[in-house]
């Protein structure tokens, strides 16, 4: 853990507390940090149709790749929450260098994608 990611993940948890979330309470913060300095923000938005929600780290990412971010373009992400599996796919695809994240079980840590997903296919392969 360096200075920077203990600073993306602070800017995380400040991004939480603008979440969507009426119906898990689980407010979610997500900060993605371009190789260039950008920072995008995301939280999770919910809906009364609940599978309709979206995670924190996917709104991150689609506010910066809508901005024309893409994959290879992003250092490292901050989320407040340990990243769910389709997440983690999302992390792999954008190519992410670091996710910096709270676990329950480890607190606030630094892991590559590819130690949160392993294995990954590749179309075409
Ligand atoms: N959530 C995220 O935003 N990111 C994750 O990786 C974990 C889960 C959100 C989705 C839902 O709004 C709430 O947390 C409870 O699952």
């Amino acid at each position: 853990m360096t200075d920077a990611d203990r600073t993306l993940y602070e800017q995380a948890l400040a991004a939480s507390a603008r979440a969507y979330a009426p119906y898990s309470r689980f407010h979610v913060g997500a900060v993605v940090r371009t190789r260039d300095g950008r920072l995008y923000e995301g939280v999770n938005v919910e809906n009364a149709a609940y599978p309709l929600g979206v995670c924190a780290e996917k709104t991150a990412l689609a506010r910066a790749v809508a901005d024309g971010c893409r994959p290879g373009d992003f250092e490292a992400i901050g989320i407040t929450a340990s990243p769910c599996g389709g997440c983690r796919q999302w992390l792999v695809e954008m190519r992410l260098e670091r996710v910096v994240y709270r676990s329950d079980r480890d607190g606030v840590v630094a892991r590559t994608p590819a130690e949160l997903l392993p294995d990954t296919f590749e179309l075409g392969a």
